[in-house]
């Protein structure tokens, strides 16, 4: 069967949206994606991708305003489109569940201009039964039952590879109660579930193939909807499990990155996701947690496993904050330089950053912090703007200068590869606690450094201090 151009619809132009809307688009389909935010129409129509992500300036340039529109119109878009996908946020509420009122203002909108069968696609992350309310919602606005179907359609990517993880994902789930909606969504997948587009002159690289495409999965509806929290869920347990084994590392001079490829070799674990640090952060991880933990919670099912969870990612950024302590001994008054604020690498997201957290913490102990991210600042400054003990710095060396400590808080890849040399002569003392196990113990310990990481002995300057001070 050879694929076929679909008219879609994508409310939302945020992390999932934008890029589902550009994929699609890539993938041969004609994408209207709305959002309500006039602003962020304009910027998108003249060529602002308004988030840090590989391949989306390309991709957004070769289809603005051909194959990809961009409009606040939502009635029309529906008219339009033979599937809406909804990628609206579903922020936290107070009580941990995830806030649905975007999701059900969206549907509202849709039943009031939907005159023909469409198909409505949950696209972002929503707890299970929202299907059956988003159902509800459409019928209570006197849409016909054979008008519409609601399928669920869980997005997988990550921030930073959105791109790539869209278009060669592990799996494509989709969750539908009806042969109608399921083939729709088969034609929408086709030039990937075909292999299709991996011949493509141009296509985006990455781990599918024609020998080798996704998977598609087709269950039903409630079904994908706990897929997609079950896999976050399990996803952030299994960091908090290595964070809780990387303690218990520290506590008896056993190395976690042996002990992480020991279990990681083991194919029915897996090494992905074994990487101990400063606790998960991100738009995802902690809200989607916190959301499953509460529909188990509301129907009566005993998950403390997750609020165990969450415990250990918490404690994870006390820990680091001890291990600086026990560095320097006493915190008030010290002057630290600070590496990364967005939540991971190549991203300049800083939503539930522990990065943030650590540094908020460190201040509130007095300390004096020189931060510097290759991406984030310009974000974390409206949320932490600078002060008298909070400077943002434009490179590495100028955080390090006469610090007292460097502190690695994000996982970039050009933390990595820092002149150790040159950081050595700026520090004023040459410590660095390292939250992301970016440096091998040994090679700081030749540098000169002292050197803290997570999980792993501590690693002391092979040099003599006394003659490196007098030699400065
Ligand atoms: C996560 C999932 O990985 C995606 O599959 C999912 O689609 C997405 O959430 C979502 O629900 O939208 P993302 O939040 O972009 O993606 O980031 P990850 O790469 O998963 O990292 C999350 C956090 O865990 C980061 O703070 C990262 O530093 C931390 N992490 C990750 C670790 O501490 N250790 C690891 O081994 C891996």
């Amino acid at each position: 069967m050879s694929s076929q151009s679909v008219k879609i619809a994508v409310v939302g132009s945020g992390y999932v949206g934008l890029v589902a809307a550009v994929c699609f688009a890539e993938m041969g389909h004609e994408v209207i994606c709305v959002d309500n935010d006039e602003r962020k129409v304009a910027a998108l129509q003249g060529g602002d991708t308004l988030i840090h992500e590989n391949s989306l300036p390309e991709l957004l340039e070769r289809y603005r305003n051909t194959k990809v529109r961009f409009m606040t119109d939502l009635a029309e878009a529906t008219r339009e489109s033979e599937a809406i996908f909804i990628a609206v946020g579903t922020p936290q509420s107070e009580t941990g569940d995830a806030d649905l009122s975007y999701v059900e203002a969206v549907a509202c909108e849709i039943a009031r201009s939907l005159t023909t069968y469409k198909v409505i696609v949950e696209k972002s992350t929503v707890p299970v039964y929202t299907n059956e309310w988003v159902r509800r919602s459409m019928e209570r606005n006197g849409v016909a039952h054979h008008l519409f179907d609601v399928v669920s359609n869980p997005e997988f990517l990550r921030e930073g590879t959105a791109v790539a993880d869209f278009l060669h994902p592990d799996r494509i789930v989709v969750g539908a109660d009806s042969d109608r909606a399921a083939a729709v969504l088969n034609r929408i997948y086709l030039p990937l579930t075909s292999g299709e587009y991996y011949e493509r002159d141009g296509f985006i690289a990455g781990g599918c193939s024609v020998q080798e495409p996704p998977p598609l999965l087709l269950t039903s509806t409630k079904s994908a909807e706990i897929i997609k929290h079950a896999s976050n869920a399990f996803l952030a347990l299994k960091i908090s499990f290595i964070n809780a084994v990387s303690n218990l590392c520290e506590a008896t001079d056993a190395n976690v990155e042996q002990v992480a490829r020991g279990m990681g070799l083991d194919s029915r674990i897996g090494p992905k996701f074994l990487r101990p640090g400063i606790g998960y952060g991100g738009s995802c991880f902690p809200k989607d947690v916190a959301a499953f933990r509460s529909v188990a919670e509301q129907l009566g099912i005993d998950f403390n496993l997750l609020t165990e969870v969450e415990k250990i990612n918490t404690h994870q950024k006390k820990r680091f904050i001890n291990k600086v302590r026990s560095a320097l001994w006493t915190l008030r008054g010290k002057r630290l330089g600070v590496l990364g604020l967005a939540f991971k690498g190549d991203t300049d997201d800083i939503r539930e950053s522990p990065a943030i957290d650590i540094v908020e913490m460190l201040l509130g102990e007095g300390c004096s912090i020189a931060a510097f991210d290759p991406a984030a600042t310009v974000r974390t400054e409206e949320v932490l703007p600078s002060g008298p003990n909070l400077r943002y710095v434009n490179d590495a060396y100028t955080a390090a200068d006469d610090a007292d400590a460097l502190l690695i808080l994000t996982d970039w890849p050009e933390f990595a590869k820092l002149d150790l040399k040159r950081l050595y002569k700026g520090l004023r003392y040459p410590i660095v606690i390292d939250g992301r196990n970016l440096y091998d113990p040994h090679v700081m310990a030749e540098e000169g450094f002292t050197y803290l990481s997570v999980g792993r002995p501590a690693a002391n300057p092979v040099r003599d201090l006394t003659a490196v001070a007098t030699s400065r």
